[in-house]
């Protein structure tokens, strides 16, 4: 629920989206990160190097609280858990999702966009959902008016948000969080910019920021 994800969060309101092409990059990009101030981290199963990444994150960045997201099915949900995924996302959901995280044991953010999906989440119980593409979907305006309706569904977009605009997404009251690739530019890995990208977003979003 909202609380235990908030909880998980630990203040964090900016999360990094990471798919790393190779896992040399992991440790790399989760040093920059912490040094920047952000304690969290999304790392996709996009790419082969997704789990061998968390697992050297897990050994690596104790500081960051790790995520693992585009969870398509079961057995990468919990590879993901055993390889230090505390939680899991998904761009949307399915029956076998839904049945899936009701059972696994970490909190998990099953995507939806519109509102008889929100309504269908929530009526499985889940409070805190991914609204994916979040630009493409109505952005702000859209989310606004699911809130309108649906005051007790938080959720953490991503999809085309970049720092200019994070903000104004938690200026949202259901918005908890904002997720997004712009934190890490694709290879090479610059741990500068990364830092400075998580700083900024640890500065100006961050709770108590
Ligand atoms: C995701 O998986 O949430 C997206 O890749 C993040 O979207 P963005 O790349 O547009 O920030």
């Amino acid at each position: 629920d909202t609380a235990t994800f908030s909880a998980l969060l630990n203040g964090n309101r900016a999360i990094p989206v990471v798919t790393f092409r190779g896992v040399e990059d992991a440790v790399p990009v989760g040093q920059a990160l912490i040094a920047g101030g952000v304690g969290v981290i999304e790392v996709t199963l996009r790419t082969a190097a997704g789990l061998e990444a968390l697992r050297r994150l897990r050994t690596e960045c104790p500081g960051l609280v790790l995520g693992a997201g585009t969870i398509l099915d079961k057995a990468q949900a919990e590879a993901a858990v055993a390889a230090g995924a505390r939680f899991l996302v998904s761009p949307g959901h399915t029956a076998k999702l839904v049945d899936c995280a009701k059972s696994i044991g970490v909190p998990w953010m099953l995507g939806a966009t519109s509102l008889s999906e929100v309504m269908d989440l929530r009526e499985h119980g889940f409070l805190v959902q991914k609204f994916f593409p979040a630009e493409p979907m109505g952005g702000i305006a859209t989310l606004k008016a699911i809130g309108s309706v649906l005051p007790d569904v938080k959720f953490c977009p991503t999809g085309g948000i970049a720092a200019d605009k994070a903000h104004t997404y938690l200026a949202l009251p259901n918005v908890i969080a904002v997720g997004g690739s712009w934190f890490v530019p694709a290879a090479p890995v610059d741990p500068a910019t990364i830092t400075a990208a998580a700083h900024h977003a640890a500065a100006t979003l961050n709770k108590g920021a």
